[in-house]
């Protein structure tokens, strides 16, 4: 049997990684400024990460939520004091396209209304009502095609005032990302979500915090959102939740009540994944990795803003975008198979920096000494027309 063709790959095969760094089946070290799509939040094989997911398995990897899972309320006193939010309540699930299913079903539980609103360049994942409320026309099948979601201009606050003011009664809920991810590091504004929170209150509609690539202290803050100072109605994360093991979440503010049934799954929460989950906030509170990421991410965007030929550096944290001009549109291939340094890309010229939250100071140095060379190759070879 062959696979389904639906990725176009690089070619290179990964048999070895740790902490900041992947090697290959040559041997060949790369740098991972892009942490497998923003996923690996402590490092790669961290070892308390290995040593804690061995011994649950050791003693019961799997059982349904039809039984006490002690680990799930651990995991979910731990991060409630982590993410400042002790009074929010947390159901598991399995991935970001999930979470935000769910959040946008108990919205709508909640409130008895239809009407989703969306944003411009926004990515919510690929289940139904998820790829509805993505901004890409390319992904969104024709049985995911629904009147109920409404696509309003990204920071156009004034389009959002209007938009209540007529339809605010059948709004159910806002969803939003922090910071764009796959839209190209796009942060929303304070004010824009300063409105969202304001109008979501107003007309009892839900503000759904989209924190599956921005959160989880990849911002240098739990939420990106919280730079805003706003508490959504619901937060949804997964990436970074598991390092690399497949856990996701949406925490849910006390006013949103739960009944039996509402909600479901065979695998979210299992012991498994909680033992992976609470690894990574144990690490992420030792190794005080969310301060880490605002410092070393900091830094590095200072640094990447001295480099003349990248354009609007912008971000948060370890959430770093920057566009490449023409002459160096093919600067992301060249430093995966030249410098052996992986980073992401979002169309149609940007380069998306999501590495581990742990990167240390000398990796970034490495990775600016590094581009700075295959700039200066690249204009070597091709000169930039003035
Ligand atoms: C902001 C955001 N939401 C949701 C998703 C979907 O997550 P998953 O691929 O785990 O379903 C992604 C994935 O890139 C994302 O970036």
């Amino acid at each position: 049997m062959k696979l389904f063709d639906v990725y176009p790959i690089n070619d290179i095969t990964v048999v070895k990684a740790k902490g900041s760094y992947v090697w290959d089946q040559e041997g060949q070290q790369y740098l991972d400024l892009y942490g497998g799509h923003a996923v690996i939040s402590i490092g790669h094989t961290h070892p308390h990460y290995v040593q804690r997911i061995t011994d649950q398995l050791n003693k019961v990897g799997f059982y349904s939520n039809s039984i006490h899972i002690p680990l799930q309320e651990e995991l979910a006193e731990k991060l409630g004091r982590i993410s400042g939010r002790p009074d929010y309540r947390l159901f598991l699930c399995n991935s970001g396209a999930e979470a935000n299913e769910n959040a946008l079903k108990l919205a709508s539980f909640h409130n008895g209304r239809k009407k989703v609103v969306a944003f411009s360049k926004s990515f919510h994942g690929r289940t139904s009502l998820a790829v509805a409320a993505t901004d890409n026309p390319a992904i969104v099948a024709p049985v995911n095609q629904t009147d109920n979601v409404v696509s309003l201009p990204f920071n156009d606050e004034a389009a959002l005032e209007e938009y209540f003011a007529a339809h605010g009664g059948e709004t159910s809920s806002v969803i939003v990302e922090g910071i764009q991810g796959v839209g190209g590091i796009n942060e929303a504004s304070a004010g824009f979500l300063q409105a969202i929170s304001r109008l979501c209150k107003k007309y009892n509609a839900a503000f759904i915090a989209d924190s599956v690539q921005c959160g989880y202290g990849r911002s240098g803050k739990f939420f990106s959102q919280d730079y805003a100072g706003v508490d959504a109605d619901i937060y949804t994360m997964a990436k970074g939740m598991g390092n690399g093991f497949p856990v996701a979440g949406i925490i849910i503010a006390p006013q949103l009540q739960a009944r039996h049934g509402m909600l479901g799954t065979t695998f979210g929460g299992n012991h498994l994944a909680c033992a992976a989950a609470l690894a990574v906030l144990e690490v992420i509170e030792q190794e005080r990795l969310i301060a880490n990421a605002a410092e070393v991410g900091g830094y590095l965007m200072d640094e990447l803003r001295k480099i003349p030929q990248l354009k609007r550096v912008r971000g948060k944290g370890l959430m770093i975008g920057f566009d490449l001009p023409e002459h160096l549109k093919e600067l992301r291939k060249n430093l995966l198979f030249g410098q052996r340094i992986f980073t992401g890309e979002a169309k149609p010229n940007t380069i998306r920096l999501l590495p581990s939250l742990a990167l240390r100071k000398k990796d970034a140095d490495a990775f600016l000494e590094a581009i700075q060379e295959e700039i200066h190759a690249m204009e070597g070879a091709a000169p930039a027309v003035k």
